[in-house]
């Protein structure tokens, strides 16, 4: 199946000249759903992972049910002041601000790998930012995955683990 079929590329949001690749007719198309699923995981169990970590917000999407597949826990990295109890943050750079992740102190036992999980790799800013915070936590990321790699930002340059992803546009 190919799966860019199944994302819709919608000019000039959320800002004029911006192409956004719309990952909701994946979604909403079981059979499509399914096979990213299947071969997001197929990738992601190479490595062994304790647990999966999502970047809020659509990262939760693809990273809470490859958790489920793969028989691991989920974790959550978020967006400020979401997170109950003792929360640790990471303040980091994108092109033209700044922004903040959290993750819950205990989220991870020290020494678990954890393999970080995000709809799109655009400049690489979020999902560097989340393997730099689950370090913090004392954890090992053996590996960061997304759905789809817009390939002429180079993110990918951005990110010290191995890195894959399913789809890629230049
Ligand atoms: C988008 C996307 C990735 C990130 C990629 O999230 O879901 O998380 O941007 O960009 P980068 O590689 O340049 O950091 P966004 O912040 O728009 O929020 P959302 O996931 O809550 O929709
Ligand atoms: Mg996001």
């Amino acid at each position: 199946m190919d799966l860019k079929t199944h994302i819709r590329s919608i000019p000039d949001f959320p800002k004029p000249g911006i192409l956004f690749y719309d990952i909701s007719t994946l979604l909403r198309d079981a059979d499509a759903w399914q096979v990213a699923m299947t071969r997001m995981a197929d990738i992601i169990r190479d490595y062994k992972p304790d647990y999966l970590a999502g970047l809020e917000s659509r990262g939760f999407l693809f990273a809470a049910p490859l958790a489920l597949k793969l028989g691991c826990g989920f974790v959550m990295l978020r967006k400020p002041g979401k997170l109950p109890g003792n929360v640790v943050g990471l303040d980091y750079t994108l092109e033209y601000r700044t922004d903040r992740i959290e993750a819950q102190a205990d989220a991870v036992p020290p020494g678990a790998r954890v393999v970080v999980v995000d709809d799109l790799l655009a400049t690489g800013g979020t999902l560097s930012a989340g393997i730099r915070l689950l370090r913090q936590l004392g954890a090992e990321v053996p590996a960061a995955v997304t759905l789809i790699e817009l390939s002429f930002l180079s993110g990918r340059d951005l990110i010290d683990v191995p890195f894959a992803s399913l789809l890629q546009y230049d």
